[in-house]
C-alpha cells in the first residue's frame, strides 16, 4: 500500500470511529478534496456545516470558515487541521483595534478612492454613515461578523445587497467584491479597502494575453479580482459557480480566474474539457497548508479546536443565518 493510501485509510477509519465529518473548500490540495465527504464554495460550506448531523467537524479550508462552521454549530467540535492557515484578507479589517498592513505585506500601498482606507476600523467607518447596513464578506473575523447586520459571499453578494432593499449599504472587507456589488445593483456602495493577495494580482494584460493564446476559451473570474479583470471575463462567479458554469456550457475551453485548486474539479468533472489558468501563480499559501498528515493528526489529537466565545457568537450567527435565509 503507498503512504497516501494508508493515510487514507487511517483518516476514513477515524473518522468513522468518531462521527466526523470531514469539508474542504475547492481549493484545498488534491488529496483533501478526494478524502472529504463534501467539497465547496464558502456558502454551501457554510450551509452544509448549519445543517450536518455529526460529532466533528474537520474543516480543511482556511481560519474564518472553520470559525463560521463553529458559529453555525455550536454543540459540535470543530477542528481546522491547521492552525496557521489564515486568510490574510481576513485580517485586515479589525473592529476596533489597530493593524499594520504594512508588516503584513510589505511594499503594502493604500489605493485613495471612494473606499475607506485601510487603517479606518469598521466601527469608525459605521459611525461615519450611522443606521445604513453592513454588509460583510464571509472572509473575515467573528467579531466583524459579530458588527455587522448581514454576512454575503461570492456567491451570492448582488442578491444580499438587492434583499436589503436600501439606498446604501457599507460591504467589507474586499474592494473588488465590492466594487462589482456597486456595479451590478443601484444601491450606493461604501467599501472599504480590503482585497485577496492571490485574485488582486492579475490584471487586464492577464486577460489579453490569455485570450490571444486561447482564442476559443471562455474567460471565468472570481468576483475578488480587480474590476478591470472583471470586465474583460464573460462570467463573474464563485468558486462553486465556475464549476456549475463549466459543466452545463458547451463550451470546451476555458480560462479560469481564481486559485488554481479549482483546476483539479474542473478537471475531475469535465474530462473532455479544456482548463487554462489565468495567471499560473494564483496560489492560495494558505489553502495548500493543509495536508491529508495534517486531517489525520487533527482527528487523532482533536485539535485545532475552533470556538467562538458566545458573546461575539451568537450576534455573529445572527449575521450569517440573514444570509442563509436568502433564498
Ligand atoms: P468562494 O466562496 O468562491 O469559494 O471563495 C472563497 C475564497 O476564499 C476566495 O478566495
Ligand atoms: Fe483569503 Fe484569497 Fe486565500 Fe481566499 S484565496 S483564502 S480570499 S487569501
Amino acid at each position: 500500500m503507498t503512504d497516501i493510501a494508508l493515510l487514507r485509510d487511517r483518516i476514513l477509519d477515524l473518522k468513522e470511529k468518531k462521527k466526523a465529518i470531514i469539508l474542504a473548500h475547492n481549493y484545498q490540495r488534491e488529496e483533501v478534496q478526494d478524502i472529504a465527504d463534501h467539497t465547496g464554495d464558502s456558502l454551501e460550506l457554510s450551509r452544509i456545516a448549519a445543517s450536518i448531523d455529526c460529532r466533528i467537524i474537520v474543516f480543511c479550508g482556511v481560519h474564518f470558515m472553520a470559525e463560521s462552521a463553529s458559529i453555525l454549530s455550536p454543540d459540535k467540535t470543530v477542528l481546522l487541521p491547521e492552525i496557521k492557515a489564515g486568510c490574510p484578507m481576513a485580517d485586515m479589517i479589525t473592529v476596533s483595534g489597530p493593524r499594520n498592513l504594512k508588516n503584513y505585506f510589505p511594499g503594502f500601498e493604500y489605493t485613495r478612492g471612494y473606499r475607506y482606507p485601510a487603517e479606518f476600523t469598521l466601527r469608525e467607518i459605521k459611525k461615519l454613515h450611522p443606521g445604513v447596513p453592513v454588509v460583510t464578506y464571509v472572509n473575515t473575523t467573528a467579531e466583524v461578523k459579530a458588527e455587522s447586520d448581514i454576512c454575503c459571499t461570492s456567491a451570492n453578494g448582488v442578491k444580499i445587497v438587492e434583499s436589503l432593499n436600501t439606498d446604501k449599504v457599507i460591504c467589507v472587507p474586499d474592494r473588488n467584491l465590492s466594487a462589482w456589488i456597486a456595479k451590478n445593483t443601484k444601491t450606493e456602495v461604501i467599501a472599504w479597502d480590503g482585497f485577496c493577495h492571490v485574485h488582486d494580482r492579475v490584471t487586464a494584460d492577464d486577460v489579453d494575453k490569455a485570450r490571444r493564446d486561447h482564442p476559443n476559451a471562455v474567460v471565468l473570474a472570481h468576483p475578488e479580482c480587480r474590476m478591470e479583470v472583471l470586465e474583460k471575463a464573460d462570467h463573474v462567479t464563485s468558486t462553486s459557480g465556475m464549476l456549475r458554469f463549466a459543466k452545463s456550457s458547451p463550451t470546451k475551453e476555458f480560462i479560469i480566474g481564481t486559485e488554481t485548486g479549482l483546476m483539479y474539479g474542473l478537471r475531475k468533472q469535465n474530462p473532455d474539457k479544456t482548463f487554462y489558468s489565468l495567471r499560473n501563480d494564483m496560489v492560495c499559501p494558505n489553502m495548500k497548508k493543509t495536508s491529508l498528515q495534517s486531517v489525520l493528526h487533527a482527528l487523532e489529537t482533536e485539535t485545532y479546536k475552533i470556538k467562538v466565545p458566545e458573546e461575539i457568537r451568537v450576534p455573529s450567527k445572527r449575521a450569517l443565518d440573514r444570509m442563509l435565509e436568502v433564498k
